[in-house]
């Protein structure tokens, strides 16, 4: 049983592509290992720095989180902001961070050019605040897609700079972990690559059965097959994909074939799609409106979430004070 921690960040819903892609490993390896799974809420400072919203999003992650077969009794379930060590152990990890490589990341480079008007320090330094959430608990595996892998390479170095910097054996370096096989891919309707949030081509957990159909039936296809056993174009294929997760595999064969002899209806493809896609999101969507309404649970799960997971951050936070050579009187 190893250390795992994640961060999920509190802007933006989920939508098909995290569920199949990273939820359901969470789902898996919470009852593998020892996870820690916090709402980065600091971190949506350094781009979203809206306090109308801040906790409403926070809450409304927490409730798809829960909703969507989080354990809150299996793994630690908390808020970034709720673990005041987390803030002291990114301060000492400033001290041993330099200037010259927190401004070569290429997530930092991404941001100024989003933001240019907003290059605050917190953005120039989101890779320490990633480095001390994972190892305030010490944590070893970090489920995270390949956005994030510079980011956990820093996350490396400042754990090894640290045992360096202090001669001592404390830190474990964290790395990328996939449960099980290789990590499903979810399209967005449009026609292109991935499904997700920026690309405004998903489908939430939270819509409803009009909203989802909606979606699909103004999914990207093409002019249809004009040979059979043509190749299946992109958009197709990505439908193809999504029904892969979604629907049995009869149904999925039952339009491949019709594909292949030419005879496909894409209105008809669409409409068992969207069918089937609401069929798998309904109990979740119904779970996220009890859940969002239940505000003793949401209290209740958040205060459990903080104190398991500021046992292990001050056990951290004691070691690392002494070690750096903070004394008390
Ligand atoms: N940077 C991550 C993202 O954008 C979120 C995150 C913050 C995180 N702290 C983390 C992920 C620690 C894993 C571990 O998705």
């Amino acid at each position: 049983m190893e250390t795992v921690v994640s961060g999920i960040r509190s802007t933006g819903n989920l939508h098909l592509g995290n569920y199949f892609g990273a939820i359901r490993n969470f789902i898996k390896m919470q009852h593998e290992h020892s996870c820690y799974f916090f709402i980065a809420d600091y971190h949506s400072l350094t781009t979203h720095p809206t306090p109308e919203n801040l906790h409403q999003n926070v809450r409304q992650v927490l409730a798809e989180y829960l909703a969507a077969g989080l354990d809150p009794e299996v793994a630690t379930l908390y808020v970034q902001s709720d673990l005041p060590e987390v803030s002291e152990l990114y301060l000492l990890l400033n001290m041993n961070a330099y200037i010259g490589e927190l401004e070569r990341t290429t997530s930092f480079k991404d941001k100024v050019r989003k933001q240019p008007d907003n290059v605050n320090a917190g953005l120039l330094t989101y890779p320490v605040l990633m480095a001390a959430d994972i190892i305030i608990h010490r944590a070893t595996k970090v489920p995270v897609g390949k956005d994030q892998e510079q980011n956990l390479e820093m996350s490396r170095k400042f754990a090894k700079r640290f045992n360096r910097m202090y001669g001592v054996d404390y830190f474990q370096e964290p790395y990328p972990y996939n449960f099980g096989e290789e990590l499903i891919k979810i399209p967005g309707l449009d026609g292109s690559g991935k499904m997700g949030k920026s690309e405004g081509n998903g489908i939430y957990l939270s819509d409803s059965e009009k909203v989802i159909r909606k979606k699909v039936m103004s999914a990207v296809t093409d002019q249809g097959p004009q040979t059979p056993n043509s190749p299946i174009s992109e958009p197709i294929q990505n439908l193809f994909s999504i029904m892969n997760v979604v629907s049995e595999p009869d149904t999925l064969k039952f339009f491949r074939d019709r594909y292949a002899d030419c005879t496909i209806r894409y209105g008809d493809l669409k409409k068992q799609l969207a069918a089937d896609i609401n069929q798998m999101v309904a109990p979740i969507r119904e779970r996220i409106e009890e859940i969002s309404e239940n505000e003793a649970l949401l209290r209740k799960v958040a205060k459990m979430g903080a104190e398991k997971a500021r046992e292990s951050a001050q056990k951290t936070i004691r070691e690392v004070r002494e070690i750096i050579g903070f004394k008390p009187f």
